[in-house]
């Protein structure tokens, strides 16, 4: 198969990670953090390795303040519910996934409002908006990093500043940017960030985390385990544990300390510019395709992600021919962010996104283009 879904969660991964994960099962797998034995110990200062390693690709100072989650998802939504009170109001933008939407919305039941910001036709949304929907107790000001569906980078660093002027909390969900854009924390003066360990960083599934800026306090999302303070009964708000109560996945965030370290060794923003070669060749191609659409910005200004449809056949059906007839794993129809197709266009009928990853090949790029062209020309 060549596989074009990196953006749902990339594939294949770095060479040695299943090794360190598989040494992690059969070696020495104790339970970290909850036992002085020699496994509990040696789980635990791998574990914090890992943590170390993620830290380092966002220039983290305090890797205590990285918590391990399942996905982005959990994180977004800790950081959601745990930092947001009655009274609260958060400026987001319409290139949103639903792991912001859908926790914003839901607080609107405990007294948070939102405003959400609309972004052009290409899904790339103006700072200044941003500014002017801000208010008096606007607390959080929350946005993507780059569009799932289409790829749009967003503008951080003048939010960024802008939050820290105002003394905002300034929330990045950098699910489709982590692992392939510079996103320096301190930098960026990103306040809390939620990203996968599965995607960009190129570790295994279900891994995730929350990085929380020191000086913010946060409400756990889940009470339970922490290893610490068993006496109490109330949940001990320290970072990491109190805020990853139960029993981690060791041998996979093992797995993601593996692989962010590859990442590191390679540069983010090289794996990103390599990415968006292959798309700038493949958009080179098809933007001039009678009965293509193309949607969301030219290279340059977005992540390697193209979003596309074959104008009389919908975005499913180009999805199962690309699959079936010529082997190519895209992701087509809707992509978890409903408001994001509205803004670009694609409300009704959804889109086939292509996402490069750092394994895929000029050659790869060329066998689409062509695959592409032939179910064009099967319509006429
Ligand atoms: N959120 C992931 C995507 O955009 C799964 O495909």
């Amino acid at each position: 198969m060549i596989y074009f879904d990196n953006g749902a969660t990339s594939f294949p991964k770095p060479a040695g990670m299943a090794e360190v994960m598989e040494e992690c099962i059969t070696q020495y797998c104790g339970n970290p953090g909850r036992s002085g034995h020699k496994m509990s110990l040696r789980t635990g200062e791998e574990v914090y390795r890992a943590r170390r390693k993620v830290a380092e690709l966002f220039n983290i100072q305090d890797a205590q303040r990285v918590v391990f989650t399942k996905n982005t998802t959990e994180a977004l939504n800790l950081g959601i519910h745990g930092f947001l009170k009655k009274g609260d109001h958060v400026v987001t933008t319409s290139m949103e996934h639903n792991s912001v939407l859908r926790p914003l919305k839901a607080m609107e039941r405990h007294g948070v409002q939102h405003t959400i910001v609309m972004a052009d036709k290409e899904g790339c949304v103006s700072p200044d908006m941003i500014e002017k929907a801000t208010r008096s107790n606007t607390a959080m000001i929350i946005m993507t990093a780059a569009s799932n569906i289409c790829g749009s980078k967003m503008p951080l660093k003048e939010v960024g500043d802008m939050a820290a002027r105002s003394g905002r909390i300034f929330f990045v969900d950098a699910a489709q940017g982590a692992g392939v854009m510079d996103l320096d924390v301190r930098k960026l003066n990103i306040d809390m960030m939620a990203f996968p360990g599965h995607k960009g960083l190129l570790g295994p599934m279900g891994t995730g985390a929350l990085y929380v800026r020191p000086g913010i306090e946060l409400a756990p999302i889940m009470e339970g385990g922490t290893g610490t303070e068993s006496r109490s009964r109330s949940q001990p708000c320290v970072f990491p544990e109190g805020y990853e109560a139960g029993t981690i996945n060791a041998p996979a965030i093992i797995g993601l300390g593996y692989s962010a370290g590859f990442v590191y060794k390679v540069g983010p923003e090289v794996i990103g510019r390599y990415e968006e070669d292959l798309i700038c060749r493949l958009e080179e191609k098809i933007r001039n395709m009678k009965g293509v659409s193309v949607y969301g910005p030219a290279p340059g200004k977005k992540t390697g992600i193209s979003l596309i449809n074959i104008n009389g056949i919908s975005a499913e059906e180009v999805t199962t021919m690309l699959s079936e007839t010529y082997g190519i794993a895209v992701r087509g129809g809707y992509h978890c962010a409903g408001l994001a197709h509205k803004t670009i266009g694609t409300w009704d009928k959804g889109a086939v996104r292509i996402s490069a990853g750092l394994y895929n090949t000029k050659k790869e790029i060329d066998f689409l283009c062509d695959a592409l062209w032939s179910i064009k020309k099967s319509l006429c």
